[in-house]
């Protein structure tokens, strides 16, 4: 079975529906006019409601993560310094930090980083969230004493738009870690002969709030590095729906690319690949490398 296959129909996993479909079929096109566009990370709630079907998954992920590769500090039992590039709604910072990490998270969006300080606070959670960008984190903040752990999820990783600004990413990111410290990147790789659009659906739900996404990813655009997203969020509410639309353009990667990428950045080593079914019995030698690929990388030294 083909790898990615495999990934996308492993059981629970955001219940996530995925299929290709020719490109000239873009069958939802006439249906745009009924929704308003937004940006899909101003409502962090409903962002969070559709995210958060995995994040139990994903910490624990991270723990095997730490007992399988990280430093004897974490084998000890001493308080992990965890931080988190594009964090987000922060639920993965509040779910570590209630694991006993101690966090930092930074996000662009304000209402991202808002909503993540309110529900760290609501939780009586103590964890550092701020606002900065994947580009140039390591000049925005002070970060205080090395972290053992760096985890980065979900394609985050692709909003950084030129060879520079992710080199200088992973550059700051290599700084922040103490030596033996480790990197978890998770991105969806891409295959340039795709001529399909892909569509993928899932729901969340939480507290009478339904909320259903389609996103719509087109073929890439291999000269340019860019592949077109849409987002469609339906949200259902004590009988009233709601519809919003995002559309943006993300850096792809290959294989090689990726690989080419990593290789700049000497400090950093690869010392796992696995994918998003979290699992750390399933790992992957760098020679397989398809679609959605999580990377384990070590700071040196
Ligand atoms: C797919 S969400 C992931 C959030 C979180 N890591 C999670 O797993 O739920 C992507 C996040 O990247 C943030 N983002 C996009 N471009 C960014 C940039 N250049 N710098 C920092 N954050 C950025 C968005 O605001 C959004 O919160």
């Amino acid at each position: 079975m083909a790898r990615w296959l495999a990934v996308a129909r492993a059981p629970g996993l955001l219940q996530k529906k995925l299929r290709h479909v020719p490109a000239a079929v873009d069958i939802l096109a006439p249906v745009a006019a009924r929704y308003s566009t937004t940006d899909w990370y101003s409502t962090p709630e409903w962002y969070d409601i559709l995210y958060d079907v995995d994040t139990r998954r994903e910490v624990e992920f991270l723990g095997d993560v730490m007992d399988c590769y990280g430093s004897s500090r974490a084998r000890r039992g001493k308080r992990v310094r965890a931080l988190e590039p594009a964090c987000g709604s922060g639920r993965l910072v509040a779910a570590l930090a209630r694991r006993g990490y101690s966090v930092v998270g930074f996000d662009l969006s304000p209402e991202m980083v808002a909503y993540a300080k309110q529900r760290l606070r609501a939780a009586g959670l103590r964890a550092r969230v701020e606002r900065a960008r994947l580009e140039s984190f390591a000049d925005e903040l002070r970060l205080g004493p090395p972290f053992q752990l760096a985890y980065c999820p979900v394609s985050s990783f692709k909003y950084i738009l030129s060879d520079a600004g992710a080199r200088a990413h992973l550059e700051g990111v290599a700084s922040a870690l103490a030596p033996g410290g480790l990197y978890v990147l998770g991105l969806h790789l891409t295959t340039y002969e795709e001529t399909r659009l892909e569509r993928e659906r899932w729901v969340g739900e939480r507290d009478g709030v339904r909320v259903i996404c389609n996103v719509q990813t087109w073929p890439p655009d291999r000269r340019r590095r860019r592949e077109r997203m849409r987002s469609r969020l339906r949200v259902q509410q004590g009988g009233a729906e709601r519809r919003t639309e995002t559309l943006w353009s993300w850096r792809t990667y290959s294989a090689r690319q990726i690989l080419g990428l990593f290789a700049m950045v000497p400090s950093l080593e690869i010392v796992g690949v696995h994918d998003f079914t979290y699992d750390i019995e399933r790992s992957w030698d760098v020679s397989e490398l398809e679609f959605d690929t999580i990377f384990v990388l070590r700071k040196r030294g």
